[in-house]
């Protein structure tokens, strides 16, 4: 089955042509630049923003993979969790060119499609595994038995890893998104005599919890002036404190559930510090790591088109009527 993906959720507007046979054909990807001046993302323009951009973006990746429209077998979009507004502006579109062209429409869960990313990649994970899903606006651990099938296992009682790179960014004065920004400055300095705690990890369970962090930097930043050299020992002993905290639970969960893959799914999955981190976890365990490509850890369509794939290759057909969900718990999943 040949798929157009979109994804639309937040402020990156991505399109992905999956074939089921063939794999991922193209994929293309606008990230919007105006929400920085602001600090974090305006849903309104981010809308509008999509509504500009979605339609001339489809019409550039079918050209260029020399697809057109009447090839197409499905339609997935992402239909939740995200901002409302800029979600329905991808299921308007997709759900509008799939009546037209009568062919099936699938709304996606944005979370299943970060799960799964990893297998769009040569050597993919097989299922069962275990993820890690390190995100802007989530944060947990998730025992992965199939498509649809997810439980979850801990997750932030508060702010998601990604959200903590980004406030903590913002206090730091190094912009946005703050994961890159707080990890290349962070390639300067030093955490030597910087103590940030290691929220929850002094104590049984899998759950994050982030905001303390945060609060944490805000206070060490106020201790001494913030010139570009305090900026970057801040910025490495953040990143150290996130990436370890993530390690250990990660470790913990794989103990515990004698998973013997581990998969790092969204944007803070780009990370390399904690990929180096994991890498060596994972070696000291005997435990096989999985993750996608940079571009495939943030948001991206070709996720949404690989999962959509499954979905309607496994013979889910869509559902009537727009049915976006702004917040859509990953639990509420089942398989096709
Ligand atoms: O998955 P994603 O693109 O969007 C959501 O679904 O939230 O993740 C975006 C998040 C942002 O918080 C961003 O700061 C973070 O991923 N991020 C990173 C890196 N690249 C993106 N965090 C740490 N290191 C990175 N290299
Ligand atoms: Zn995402």
């Amino acid at each position: 089955m040949l798929v157009l993906g979109i994804e639309t959720s937040c402020d990156d507007t991505g399109v992905a042509l999956y074939d089921t046979d063939r794999g991922l054909l193209a994929h293309a990807l606008y990230s919007q630049l105006g929400h920085a001046a602001f600090g974090g993302v305006v849903p309104e323009l981010a809308s509008r923003d999509h509504i500009q951009k979605l339609l001339p973006l489809i019409d550039t990746l079918m050209t260029e993979a020399g697809v057109a429209l009447d090839a197409l077998d499905g339609i997935a979009y992402t239909a939740g969790p995200g901002l409302a507004g800029a979600l329905l502006v991808g299921a308007a579109l997709g759900r509008s060119l799939a009546f037209g062209l009568g062919i099936p429409a699938l709304g996606i869960h944005h979370l299943e499609g970060h799960l799964l990313a990893p297998q769009l990649e040569a050597r993919g994970p097989d299922f069962p595994f275990l993820a890690l899903l390190v995100s802007g606006g989530h944060t947990l651990l998730a025992d992965v038995s199939g498509l649809g099938r997810y439980a979850i296992l801990g997750e932030s009682r508060d702010d998601a890893a990604g959200e903590a790179f980004d406030k903590s960014a913002k206090v730091l004065g190094l912009g946005y998104p703050g994961g890159p920004a707080i990890s290349n400055a962070a390639k300067h300095g030093s955490s030597i005599g910087i103590s940030l705690p290691r929220p929850l990890t002094d104590r049984p369970g899998l759950d994050f919890s982030f905001s303390g962090l945060k609060t944490a930097l805000l206070q060490a930043s106020r201790e001494q002036p913030l010139d570009d050299r305090r900026r970057a020992n801040l910025a490495c002993a953040l990143q150290e404190a996130i990436v370890d905290t993530l390690a250990i639970k990660c470790r913990r969960a794989l103990l515990a559930s004698g998973h013997q893959r581990l998969v790092i799914a969204g944007g803070v999955g780009a990370n390399q510090l904690l990929r180096q981190r994991l890498a060596e976890e994972t070696e000291a365990l005997g435990v096989a790591l999985y993750y996608p490509r940079p571009a495939f850890c943030t948001d991206n369509g070709a996720m949404i088109a690989y999962a959509g794939g499954l979905r309607l290759a496994a013979g889910q057909h869509g559902t009537g009527g727009f049915g976006i969900r702004a917040r859509w718990p990953l639990t509420e999943l089942s398989p096709p």
